[in-house]
């Protein structure tokens, strides 16, 4: 049974400026999406409030709903103590608009702003958040939702967003701000919390109806955690994952939901109403422990039956996967990490020991390079499609992101995997993806455990 959620044991100490218009040339002004400090009740204990950094002073920020194919105007004002930019995590976007210091843009500094104007191609459940010193600024409280309608929307009765957060509070209230930039975190599993929300809120609760139909948009916006999830009291589908619709909805059962992964589920509420004592959950695993993330206080019955199965999301325009033969796969090694045998790497362009690297805040290297190297993963040309083979010679599950472009698993016998844009490679595990890129840019291909892509584990490939 799941009992009333709370707080995770405290495993973490156990172990070029592109397309930037012109206001006038808006038939309005572009709305302001201002990142500043601001006060969180995050549901602790007697009430004890947090201080975070937020999109409008709130965390999450504010839920961003457009329809598909239509464009998305927001002018980023950054009222934060140090530089940032903003990620629009899983959109197909033109590059310019990508938000990666180093590749795309100058992170906007402290006093500065910076306009996002782009267009979402693909319906689903996305998300924003900055991508400087992420490690810090998404534990602080940076992130929101942007939603992308389909024009002929599933029919439910409420469609919800659950963006689910894992932070590590002090006592006080406070973020525990000691543990931010902590190299034993870095070199493990991440910046791991104690306490987990769900839109920002330790006992998320919401009304519902027997029988009625939920869309829910779950969303991982940890820093590090992967969130071993389950349901009771609902019974459904997964439509689609990272965004992209699945062919066929899956039936509903445990979601392992890694950093940045997304998965939008139809439920029923199949549980009973208040006379009969039944409840419905969102649990996450901690341990052997269901802590219950997500109430659903069930009323009467909205209907005599449940509905009919939904048919599948209209898929999405991203471009098909052809015939991989003759695609020779691009090897990534991933090494480094606590119980690793990485000894040496390229920072910089110096070989370094691994102690000397650890001294640096870099502890983890892709082909046994640290961090951004000069050249590129791989270059491809428009419309080539590429394969890359992920080697996990780690002791960690890494969650590898691509921007710009979503993909699809390769298994051994060539089966392909649902189209996502973030991929949980386990430990030891060689994973193949492959996709068209068709998306001219430079693109960062990364750990989106943040704290392992800022101690290395990030490269970029190149389209065009
Ligand atoms: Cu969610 Cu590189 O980003
Ligand atoms: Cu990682």
């Amino acid at each position: 049974m799941p009992h009333s959620r709370r707080s995770f044991l405290r495993t973490a100490a156990a172990t070029a400026a592109g397309l930037v218009l012109p206001a006038a040339a808006f038939a309005g002004t572009p709305v302001d999406l201002v990142a500043r400090t601001g006060t969180a009740d995050l549901g602790l204990p007697d009430g004890k409030q947090t201080p975070i950094w937020g999109y409008g002073g709130r965390a999450p920020g504010p839920v961003l709903r457009v329809r598909q194919g239509e464009r998305i105007a927001r002018r980023f004002v950054n009222e934060l103590p140090q530089a940032s930019t903003i990620h629009w995590h899983g959109i197909r976007i033109a590059n310019a608009m990508d938000g990666v210091p180093e590749l795309t843009q100058d992170a906007v500094p402290a006093g500065g702003d910076f306009l996002y104007d782009f267009v979402a191609p693909d319906a689903g459940t996305y998300w924003y958040h900055p991508h400087n010193r992420t490690w810090e600024q998404l534990a602080r409280g940076l992130y929101g939702a942007l939603i992308v309608e389909e024009p002929d929307p599933p029919d439910v009765d409420r469609d919800e967003v659950l963006l689910i957060d894992d932070w590590r509070i002090a006592d006080d209230g406070t973020i525990h701000e000691p543990s931010l930039g902590a190299m034993h975190d870095w070199a493990h599993a991440g910046r791991l919390g104690n306490w987990v929300t769900v839109n920002g809120d330790g006992d998320y609760a919401l009304d519902v109806r027997r029988r009625e139909r939920l869309r829910l948009r779950l969303v991982n916006t940890a820093n590090a955690r992967i969130f071993d999830l389950g349901f009771k009291g609902l019974a459904g589908w997964v439509v689609a994952l990272d965004g992209q619709p699945l062919e066929a909805p899956l039936e509903l059962a445990d979601i392992a939901l890694g950093p940045a992964q997304r998965a939008d589920v139809i439920a029923d509420v199949t549980a009973d109403g208040p006379d009969h004592e039944g409840e419905a959950f969102l649990y996450a695993m901690a341990g052997d422990e269901r802590l219950a993330i997500a109430t659903f206080r069930v009323g009467d019955a909205i209907r005599a039956e449940r509905l009919p199965a939904p048919p599948p999301l209209r898929p999405n325009p991203v471009p098909p996967l052809g015939s991989l033969a003759g695609v020779e796969p691009v090897t990534m090694r991933m090494e480094g990490g606590a119980m690793g045998g990485m000894t040496e790497a390229l920072y910089k362009g110096r070989r370094m020991a691994i102690q000397d690297l650890v001294g640096e805040g870099k502890v983890w290297a892709f082909n046994g390079i640290v961090d951004l190297p000069d050249e590129p993963l791989f270059a491809a040309r428009p419309g080539e499609t590429v394969r890359i083979r992920m080697i996990n010679d780690t002791s960690w599950p890494h969650a590898m992101h691509t921007h710009g472009h979503h993909f699809r698993r390769v298994g051994a016998a060539g089966e392909l995997g649902p189209w996502r844009d973030t991929l949980v490679v386990e430990r030891g595990e060689t994973a193949d993806i492959a996709f068209v890129a068709d998306n001219p840019g430079k693109w960062l291909f990364h750990c989106h455990m943040v704290e392992h892509t800022a101690a290395g584990m990030a490269t970029w490939f190149v389209v065009g």
